[in-house]
């Protein structure tokens, strides 16, 4: 019996690589014998667990060495998707998905995380302490649950989904609630670590924290991996613009080890009415459905417009409407349920292709950077569909479907 491992890794990257590679999908296939599979399978099973650890497997890129714990809660590898239903409605068929929200924590923050509490963790540092829109507290309050550190997190009143709440409240984090933006936030964040000297010393755990952004660039290794290449165009939404800077800095990082030999053009989208990039100024009262990226004053703003400068590529804006738009179309045609923020990229895609400025035949990757659980009351309220009440019978269970 021979079994399917599925594709071997392509050789030569690129664009061009990457384009073939989609158009014929798993054209290369490896079989073996039923007992190789089997003795393969154990022997890696008892060298490193099923699943590979992300601070292992990408450690030639990343700041670790013998003294770093390498600690895992099965961050990374998260899946690259073809969208061809939504890519062939919004006229870009060679359109993928990269879902971040398969994450542990259900966000890309995992991957920064990871290595920003085990670098903690080598240095001795006992508090991990943020700011937040939610998902990093969420992912801090985790990671540090597991590290068996304190976790504080600074939260915006009233402006954080309810599942990143209770995300940091199940992992046992300690959320200070204060009557302000993210911005706010922030700014109080960044007091309370420059005046943590000789009084309690927390890691900062934001995305100011370069080691975030050092293991959130591994997401960009994933996609050249999968596509045999770099992409045509990277679309990712952008709120404090760490994840941008980030996945620049992994396609680079992969260019210069002449892993790839392209570059993507990086899309970068801010919600219309939080896109202090796109006005050129900070915006004082941010306001999006995105909760996620409603933010009037990105941190990293200098790696966004780095990112957007190199590449040639641009940050534009994205209506809640045009969010909203693709959010519902990515759940009901790709059966991919994300939170809205992570829709502005699949949003901002549909606009530029709209306007003729992206090439048909481009390959484009969407980050969706968060699931859709957790924001459940926009979830409810744009997604929502009438239960059918019935008889617990057969007969009851047709008549209510009409068969
Ligand atoms: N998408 C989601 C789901 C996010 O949570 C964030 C940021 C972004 C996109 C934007 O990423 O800030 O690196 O440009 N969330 C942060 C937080 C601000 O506190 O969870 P960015």
């Amino acid at each position: 019996m021979s079994v399917d491992l599925g594709p071997t890794k392509p050789s030569c990257p690129g664009a061009t690589a990457a384009r073939r590679s989609v158009r014929q999908p798993a054209t290369l296939l490896r079989t073996m014998r039923m007992s190789d599979v089997l003795r393969q399978l154990r022997q890696q099973h008892q060298a490193a667990g099923a699943r590979p650890r992300l601070l292992e497997r990408f450690a030639a890129f990343l700041p670790v060495d013998d003294s770093t714990p390498l600690i895992s809660l099965g961050e990374g590898f998260t899946p690259l998707i073809p969208a061809r239903t939504l890519g062939r409605i919004i006229g870009c068929p060679l359109l993928h998905l990269k879902i971040e929200g398969q994450n542990p924590t259900g966000s890309f923050k995992d991957r920064g995380m990871v290595l920003a509490v085990a670098k903690a963790m080598e240095e001795g540092s006992r508090v991990l302490l943020c700011a937040s829109t939610g998902n990093t507290a969420a992912s801090a309050a985790a990671y540090g649950a597991a590290a068996g550190m304190e976790v504080v997190v600074i939260l915006p009143r009233g402006q954080v989904a309810q599942g990143k709440l209770l995300q940091a409240q199940a992992a046992g984090a300690r959320i200070v609630s204060v009557d302000s933006g993210f911005d706010g936030a922030l700014k109080v964040v960044l007091d309370l670590v420059a005046g943590s000297a000789g009084q309690r010393a927390a890691t900062l755990v934001n995305s100011l924290n370069p080691f975030r952004i050092q293991g959130q660039k591994t997401a960009a290794f994933e996609i050249c991996e999968d596509l045999g290449g770099a992409p045509d165009y990277l679309a990712i939404p952008v709120g404090n613009a760490g994840n941008i800077t980030a996945y620049w800095r992994g396609f680079r990082d992969y260019q210069r080890a002449r892993l790839v030999e392209t570059l993507p053009v990086m899309l970068g989208f801010q919600a219309a009415g939080a896109a202090p990039l796109v006005e050129g100024r900070d915006i004082a009262d941010p306001q999006t459905v995105a909760t996620a990226i409603r933010i009037g004053s990105p941190a990293s703003r200098e790696g966004a417009m780095a990112a957007r400068n190199e590449s040639g590529g641009r940050i534009a804006s994205v209506t809640d409407e045009e969010i909203l738009e693709a959010y519902r179309d990515l759940a009901r045609s790709e059966g991919i349920f994300c939170e809205p923020a992570s829709a502005a990229s699949v949003a901002g895609v549909r606009k530029l292709a709209r306007a003729g400025t992206i090439d048909p035949g481009a390959t484009i990757v969407c980050v969706l950077t968060g699931h859709g659980l957790k924001d459940p009351v926009t979830a409810s309220r744009e997604l929502a569909a009438r239960t059918i009440d019935s008889e617990p019978t057969t007969a009851g269970v047709r008549a209510a479907l009409g068969w």
